[in-house]
């Protein structure tokens, strides 16, 4: 039977939720994957299987998802410390690097799973690559709206130093306008013409520019990688 990209996603989700214990402070993250693991813990604490859970929505999307499922909801104010958080991501490379953000959500995502203890990270088969930031997608970097091309141009520039990239701004309203963040900034997607090398550099690089407010390679923070394929699941551990 061929299961369907969604119905990996799914059975990824179901995996991680099995990790929540009651009395967990969870981060929810957001997306198509993550989506399917906030129903399934509002499913489970309907049933009564799980109690005492807080959830810190990764977005204004996953907060109403959550409040509509009857999640008891916090932020990182009240519950600095978080128990495990769960989300999809747009790429993992063998290191369990990766690139997040094509939703828009890569800064509160950031915040939050920074913030966990045990970060859970659920896709399927085909967000795994061997270089994150390779030209399949593009790498998204969250920038304040003020003289915005002036900042896609330092981008540019500093990626000069890694290959090069094309910096565009993301689209998304309804007129072709900027897409904008639920903190009110804008996405600068880097389409990369070639592997950057050092990963790490190249984020300190982008994270000094002022104008940058985050970017979405998340390195060394997930614990835990699930990722649902046409043979089953496989776990990786850090
Ligand atoms: C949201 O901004 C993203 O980081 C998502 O977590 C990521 O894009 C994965 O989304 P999907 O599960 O929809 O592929």
């Amino acid at each position: 039977m061929i299961l369907t990209q969604d119905e990996l996603k799914r059975i990824a989700a179901y995996k991680a939720v099995d990790f929540v214990k009651s009395g967990m402070v969870l981060g929810l993250g957001t997306g198509s994957t993550a989506r399917h693991a906030v129903d399934r813990i509002g499913e489970l604490l309907r049933q009564g299987k799980l109690e005492n859970i807080v959830g810190i929505p990764t977005s204004e999307k996953t907060e109403e998802q959550a409040l509509s499922l009857g999640i008891p909801l916090s932020d990182l104010d009240a519950h600095p410390v978080v128990d495990l958080s769960i989300d999809g991501a747009d790429e993992v490379d063998p290191y369990l690097n990766l690139v997040k953000g094509r939703g828009g959500s890569l800064l509160r995502e950031k915040m939050i799973e920074g913030a966990s203890k045990e970060f859970v990270v659920i896709v399927d088969e085909s967000k795994m690559v061997r270089h994150i930031g390779g030209s399949r997608m593009a790498l998204p970097v969250e920038i304040v709206p003020f003289c915005w091309r002036f900042t896609a141009g330092k981008l540019r520039e500093v990626m000069e130093g890694y290959g090069g990239c094309e910096a565009k701004l993301r689209l998304g309203g309804e007129k072709g306008e900027a897409f904008v963040t639920d903190n009110g900034n804008y996405i600068v997607d880097m389409y990369l013409e070639k592997d950057m090398g050092d990963l790490r550099s190249v984020s300190d690089e982008i994270l000094r520019l002022p104008g940058v407010v985050e970017h979405g390679m998340f390195l060394d923070m997930a614990s835990t990688v699930i990722i649902a394929g046409e043979l089953g699941v496989r776990i990786k551990n850090k």
